[in-house]
């Protein structure tokens, strides 16, 4: 049985089409799932505890510190235990939305999750599966606004940089573009879901 780590992010909460069909992947597979839903609880922003903190010995941290590095340490155990990962974001001006881009900030650790070696830098999160259930108004994989994307590409730098490079997509686009788009959008989404989750479970 696969240990699945399921992430939404998206502000809209209840009404978002991201975390609606990341949940619904994630119920496909079928595994011990552990539910990280940033939207609801969202994590404190790093300060000044976490960025001092990572390069302060241990013994020497400051109890500010000592807990900020303490929700750093516990996203990363949970982060390792996962085989598959599902992410769920919805585009917030061109990018990621807040809470996840934190989340990326607390499971990025020099010495845990990569590391500098003789060819570089080293992602040491590896072996897992990853599926990003992306959603914006626009469209952006083709057209006029395909370089704003900063949302599916950040993501895939970012996890990649960990080790993380077996990731897969379901993006539901254009949903600006009233009921018959987002229609749509949701058809071919759960479609891909379908398939993807038969690949994955
Ligand atoms: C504050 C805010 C900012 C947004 N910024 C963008 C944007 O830059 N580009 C875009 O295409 N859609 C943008 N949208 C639209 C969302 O991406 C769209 O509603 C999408 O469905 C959100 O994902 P969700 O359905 O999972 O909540 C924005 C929505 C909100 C609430």
């Amino acid at each position: 049985m696969k240990n699945v780590l399921l992430i939404t992010s998206s502000p809209r909460g209840e009404a978002s089409h991201s975390t609606r069909v990341a949940t619904e992947f994630a119920s496909k597979i079928g595994g011990q799932t552990v539910l990280r839903e940033l939207w609801r609880e969202p994590l404190p922003a790093i300060g000044t505890d976490f960025a001092l903190g990572i390069h302060t010995p241990p013994e020497q941290r400051t109890e500010g510190q000592k807990a900020a590095i303490a929700v750093s340490d516990a996203l990363v155990d949970e982060l390792k235990a996962a085989d598959v990962i599902v992410i769920g974001a919805g585009m917030i001006n061109f990018g990621l939305p807040a809470t996840l881009k934190t989340w990326i900030d607390y499971i990025t650790r020099s010495g845990l999750t990569f590391q500098y070696g003789e060819s570089g830098p080293q992602g040491l999160v590896t072996g897992k599966k990853v599926i990003l259930v992306l959603a914006s108004g626009a469209v952006y994989s083709s057209g006029p606004f395909q370089a704003y994307n900063h949302l599916e590409p950040t993501l895939r730098t970012n996890l990649g940089f960990l080790g993380m490079t077996d990731v897969e997509t379901i993006w539901l686009e254009g949903l600006v573009y009233g009921d018959e788009a987002v229609a749509g959008a949701v058809a071919r989404a759960d479609v891909r879901s379908q398939e993807l989750a038969t690949s994955v479970a």
